[in-house]
């Protein structure tokens, strides 16, 4: 079965903080609820048979099942697709989903996708497991490396993956770069802009051409519901080498008229259509009524969120990187990261509030092991927890957690050591999350501390 995407073009341009809260929903709607209601309904019911043969065929936009479309859901595609500046949005069930339908919809079997190294431990599985498995082969380059992206195109190439802000050592990409090779090799450049989120970066400003987004982390905000975004922000023509884009320029098999471009190609978004009606649809990753309600809840006020993150954030990375038993901290907002000026291109905003700071290492895996553990049980008010862009403080372990199935080599190569801590800093009141460092790092042996190492090294 074949279901029937409901899509949109953005409204007339209004800003950022009016359409976090107005867009994508019309309240004219027979209820007359002011704020989108939960549809919580499986399916549609058809005013006819000759109403329902045309959903199906894709020659009528309507709801049809709840798997591909439903009503909640879509208000949160537009509205997130307003925000990021595209043309249509997919919402799915997770991060997870999103980064593999965008980039199924892009790649079959025997072809090819250059992506960053430096990418969130499940999205590397993804690339270097699953999609192996499916025979769609995956060159990771050192995302700085702009020879290595160019030098990794091949025939078979047909996207570039990346994320504008790295989990969890908060790289920040050079976008506007990576999209001229993403242009040079005539592929989308994908970006997976969860830890910028729009209101800190539109990476359609910097030549991306198709966005997702964990909606589980800032966007929803409050750590309740998991949730994914695929946005197609317009920009790249499929039409420009039909013949590498046959499952949207060539007759779709599913519908009766033509290819999805013929169908969508003036009101909407054929790719969105191709994620939707194929694979959601087949794979079935849907984004739940409820969830998209609790995500919209949080959009609401994603402005303000994003500007408490990111403030109390940088003063919790100038306070690390003062104390002693810290040997390094990778937040973009120091003047000390290699990344400061990109993030004064790219973030003028404000920067992230995921990052990850260093424990001294000794080079003893268990010790090391140790020292991390007796840092963490000694929060208070940051809490352990496997998530980022919660409401709350977090903290995690790269290396034990998130990205533990990453071998040795490719921990190295995304700056990763065994001391790497990552930090969520979440709404509470930056004093207190650094009163909190603070007492956790007390406990981090003198000997261990930046200036008696020194001293020791000197003696
Ligand atoms: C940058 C990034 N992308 C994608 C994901 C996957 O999202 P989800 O957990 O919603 O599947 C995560 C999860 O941490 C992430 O940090």
């Amino acid at each position: 079965m074949v279901c029937m995407p409901e899509q949109t073009r953005p409204a007339a341009p209004r800003s950022f903080a009016t359409a976090q809260v107005q867009a994508g929903f019309d309240s004219g709607i027979a209820e007359n609820t002011a704020i989108p209601s939960i549809h919580q309904s499986n399916g549609f019911e058809f005013r006819s048979l000759a109403e329902a043969r045309d959903l199906f065929a894709l020659r009528k936009d309507g709801n049809i099942y709840s798997r591909a479309a439903n009503p909640t859901v879509l208000v949160f595609e537009r509205r997130v697709a307003e925000l990021e500046g595209g043309i249509a949005a997919a919402g799915v069930a997770s991060g997870q989903a999103a980064v593999a339908v965008a980039l199924l919809a892009l790649a079959k079997q025997g072809e090819h996708i250059v992506a960053a190294r430096q990418l969130y431990g499940g999205t590397v599985d993804l690339l270097q497991d699953t999609f192996a498995d499916w025979g769609i082969e995956v060159t990771f380059v050192d995302q700085d490396d702009l020879a290595a992206w160019r030098a990794a195109v091949r025939p078979t190439t047909r996207a570039l993956f990346a994320e504008s802000i790295s989990n969890p050592i908060a790289q920040v990409l050079d976008l506007g770069a990576v999209a001229a090779v993403a242009k040079e090799a005539g592929v989308p450049l994908v970006i997976d802009n969860t830890v910028a989120t729009p209101y800190l970066q539109r990476a359609k400003d910097f030549g991306a051409d198709i966005v997702v987004h964990s909606a589980t982390k800032f966007l929803g905000g409050h750590g309740t519901s998991l949730g994914g975004v695929v946005v197609d922000l317009g920009t790249f023509d499929f039409t420009a080498e039909p013949e590498r884009w046959p499952q949207l320029t060539q007759t779709y098999p599913r519908v009766p008229d033509g290819s999805l471009v013929e169908r969508f190609g003036e009101t909407g978004s054929p790719y969105i259509a191709l994620v939707k009606t194929k694979y959601v649809h087949d794979l079935g990753p849907s984004l739940s009524a409820f969830n998209a309600f609790q995500l919209l809840q949080g959009l609401e006020t994603l402005d303000l969120r994003m500007e408490r993150h990111t403030a109390s954030a940088l003063t919790v990375a100038r306070f690390l990187e003062t104390h002693p038993a810290v040997s390094r901290v990778h937040h973009p907002g120091l003047e000390s990261s290699p990344w400061h000026a990109q993030a004064q291109t790219y973030l003028p905003d404000g920067v992230s509030s995921v990052f990850a700071f260093d424990l001294p290492a000794t080079g003893d895996a268990e010790a090391d092991f140790r020292l991390v553990e007796a840092f963490i049980s000694r929060l208070q008010v940051i809490r352990l927890v496997a998530n980022i862009g919660d409401a709350r403080s977090l903290v995690a372990h790269p290396s034990s957690m998130t990205h533990s199935h990453m071998s040795p080599t490719q921990l190295a190569e995304a700056h990763i050591g065994p001391t790497t801590v990552r930090l969520s800093i979440g709404l509470e009141d930056a004093r207190d999350i650094v009163d909190d460092l603070a007492r956790a790092l007390d406990q981090v042996p003198a000997a261990q501390r930046r200036g008696e190492l020194a001293e020791s090294v000197a003696r």
